[in-house]
């Protein structure tokens, strides 16, 4: 791989070990996927935030980092933690925990990132414009910028992600090349889509189909709440990491020969049955906001909540930016008297939430449905929004 003589140097320790260590990593993972070189990045999303997922040995190996010397070049963001990290006193998490996130955050802190502990950047004014190329590890947030904005992203890991950070550097390959953002897979819906949760079903199922193939879609009309919730899906059952629907996405390219899917109702009541559990309808709480959820989709809450009272306990997840907003607007108010809660820096699958008592929880997240009874042995009841919270109030 080329590097430049600047590039060498910094390699060698020019810049000090810990850009050493940042350029050793880019360029090995660079020669393992064949770029041709590094390239400059300009923002870096970094997952690996949660002391769930990456433990004591994270913790330390970030806190060793920082101590290194590693200091962000780019405006670097960081995935949610696995706490409300003013409200962890609520979440029933045990002083060790507590104690090495709080290490992981004060981590990233020290290296210059900021600690917006979100998953959805793009919802608190972080959107690359079109052909900007970033370094992003969010499974979620990687599909969103790839495909809804138009910037080039791999999906890179935690530690690359943070590399890119050190460095302003990402090794040239996969989807940063124009060539390679072409789908394999042209899906043909012929059903009518009429919510978000509709939405994540088809990403569910094809992106099952998928795996880590680009894939285009025909016959639908989403907005880009319906885009977030299919590409968090799609990322999800598959590893898939941009996808096209002509006329709503800024590119359209399906390569010549890609495999035709025709997506049938049924299809997608298929995949509905897969998420409800054994078909009952109870759960012990509600969880809403997987990927994080935007201002709209708290109003919208809000709105539902107006005059009514929540039979069971009801948290949404969010960056604080946005709560922040949602309690200037009224929202949050209005969600507490109700009695839910607004939660922020973290979500239902990255904190602990089978340690606040619950076993099965109604969402409306296919991301969420997806990845909850393995990472937190719940079981899941994935439903629309609007369904969820009239069937679990009263009115007042
Ligand atoms: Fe975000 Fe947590 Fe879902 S990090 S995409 S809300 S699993």
């Amino acid at each position: 791989m080329y590097l430049n003589k600047e590039q060498e140097r910094a390699l060698l320790g020019e810049n000090g070990p810990a850009v050493a260590k940042a350029m050793e990593i880019l360029v090995a993972l660079g020669k393992i996927f064949e770029a041709e070189k590094l390239i400059p990045c300009t923002s870096s999303q970094i997952s690996g935030v949660s002391y769930k997922n990456i433990g004591s040995a994270g913790a330390d190996f970030l806190w060793d980092f920082a101590e290194m010397g590693a200091k962000a070049v780019i405006p670097s963001y960081i995935n949610p933690a696995g706490m409300d990290m003013e409200r962890y006193a609520e979440m029933n998490l045990t002083s060790e925990y507590i104690q090495g996130q709080l290490k992981i955050v004060r981590a990233y802190a020290k290296m210059g990132v900021s600690t917006t502990l979100t998953c959805a950047p793009y919802q608190i004014g972080v959107e690359p414009s079109f052909r900007e190329h970033v370094a992003w590890a969010e499974s979620s947030a990687v599909i969103y910028a790839n495909s809804v904005l138009g910037a080039m992203t791999n999906r890179e890991s935690g530690v690359s992600a943070l590399c890119s950070s050190i460095t302003g550097l990402t090794p040239y390959y996969g989807l940063h090349l124009e060539e390679n953002r072409s789908a394999e897979i042209l899906f043909r819906v012929g059903c009518e889509l009429s919510d978000p949760v509709d939405y994540a079903l088809l990403g569910l199922y094809s992106g099952r189909l998928a795996g880590s193939k680009l894939v285009a879609f025909e016959g639908l009309s989403p907005d880009r709440e319906d885009m977030k919730a299919l590409g968090a899906a799609l990322a999800s059952t598959g590893g898939v990491a941009m996808f096209f629907i002509k006329g709503k996405t800024p590119e359209w390219r399906v390569t010549e020969g890609a495999s035709l899917i025709d997506v049938e109702p049924s299809d997608l009541e298929n995949e509905r049955a897969k998420y409800t559990d054994d078909g009952q309808d109870g759960a012990e709480a509600i969880t809403i906001g997987c990927p994080h959820a935007s201002l709209a989709e708290i109003a919208k809450v809000a709105n539902l909540l107006r005059g009514r009272r929540l039979k069971k306990p009801l948290y949404i997840y969010t960056a604080r930016k946005l709560k922040e907003q949602a309690d200037e607007l009224g929202y949050t108010e209005i969600i507490e008297r109700a009695g839910g809660s607004i939660f922020c820096d973290t979500c239902m699958v990255v904190s602990p939430i089978n340690r606040m008592g619950f076993k099965t929880l109604k969402m409306s997240s296919g991301k969420a449905a997806h990845y909850s009874p393995s990472m937190s042995q719940v079981g899941v009841r994935l439903l629309p929004l609007e369904k969820i919270i009239l069937s679990e109030t009263e009115t007042v």
